[in-house]
């Protein structure tokens, strides 16, 4: 992610759904870009639990279960607390409310057509049982987002539709009072392109069962490696082999520090005479030694929950006072703040 200087007195707010432990793709597509951009500017990071039960009102284990490893994850991966506030959706009561006065100024057909919401109702196999609030979710985001007055959103291309969302509502706020009561938000998306899945065929998703955890194994980080998508006509190791779609040089490319090596190895592949085992070698190693430090680290942190629900506790008390402001702003356009 670039930053120049005019960025500064940019507020950044992003957030991850509490549905499961972050993985490789959130740490190259979001997280290493967030700790960049903490020290320089004001960051927020939200822990969406109430996004995360959009879709799992009937399993809410699975997103109270995952508030602390999402914490945990951010912490580390090099999220520094005192730098960057990380608050918990649920506490901030302002967001809840501000979603109901924007659900008035969005339609039904609207919501219908946003391609990520649309996507992910396939996906799930909601088919004509949606939950109102999945439908909702991106009115939800536009409170997330403007509750914190972000003019600044990093996040992965699918979630550019929720940012168009957001500044429409922005619009018709700022329209209906007839001055500028919230900001329009840009998004910010990293230039690291979205990592795939060990098997190639979507993006790494942590429902979809493909995914490398920020806290994975030894073990599984050998069997994702092996397991992983190569070029399925590289048959004998003196096969020339193409490097394009193969995963494995995906993630060379992704993690590995030597650029010249990565080069080399593939064009050796191309040529002909080096073996997936070969390069499934070199890139296990870079992965152990990458996820090593994060695992142990966030082993450590979690052995101490205490912590990270009071640094949840405190990111929550700062947002709450700034969420709270941003609702009586929009009450006040429509003439509700009279007692
Ligand atoms: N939709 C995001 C995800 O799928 C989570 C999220 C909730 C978010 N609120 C947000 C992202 C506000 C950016 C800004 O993980």
């Amino acid at each position: 992610m670039e930053i120049t200087s005019t960025q500064h007195s940019e507020i950044i707010l992003t957030g991850d759904r509490a549905t499961g432990p972050l993985h490789l793709g959130h740490y190259v597509g979001s997280l290493k870009g967030r700790v960049e951009l903490q020290s320089t500017h004001q960051q927020t990071i939200l822990v969406a639990d109430m996004q995360g039960l959009t879709d799992n009102a009937n399993n809410p284990n699975k997103v109270s279960e995952n508030i602390l490893n999402v914490v945990a994850d951010y912490l580390a991966a090099g999220i520094d607390p005192l730098q960057t506030t990380i608050c918990l959706q649920s506490q901030l009561p302002a967001l809840a409310e501000l979603t109901m006065y924007y659900s008035n100024l969005v339609t039904i057909a609207r919501l219908e057509r946003n391609p990520t919401v649309k996507n992910e109702i396939q996906n799930k196999g909601f088919e004509r049982s949606i939950p109102a609030g999945f439908l909702t979710y991106p009115i939800s985001q536009a409170a997330d987002i403007t509750a914190f007055k972000a003019t600044l959103v990093p996040v992965d291309g699918d979630q550019l539709p929720m940012i168009e969302q957001t500044n429409e509502i922005v619009r018709k706020i700022n329209s209906l009072a007839g001055y500028s009561v919230l900001n329009e938000c840009k998004p910010m998306l990293s230039k690291a392109s979205r990592l795939p899945s060990t098997d190639g065929k979507t993006k790494m998703s942590k429902s979809m069962g493909n995914a490398i955890n920020l806290g994975a194994t030894e073990k599984e980080i050998r069997k994702a490696v092996n397991s992983m998508y190569t070029d399925p006509n590289h048959i004998k190791i003196e096969d020339p082999g193409s490097v394009e779609g193969n995963v494995v040089f995906t993630y060379l490319d992704a993690f590995h520090k030597d650029e010249g090596y990565v080069q080399q190895l593939k064009e050796h592949y191309r040529r002909g005479g080096l073996g997936d085992g070969t390069t499934k070698k070199i890139l296990e190693e870079c992965l152990q030694e990458l996820i090593r430090p994060f695992r142990e680290r966030r082993n450590e942190l979690l052995n101490d929950k205490a912590q990270l629900i009071d640094i949840l506790r405190v990111g929550s008390e700062i947002s709450r006072n700034k969420t709270e402001q941003v609702l009586l702003d929009v009450k006040g356009v429509f003439g509700l703040n009279i007692l």
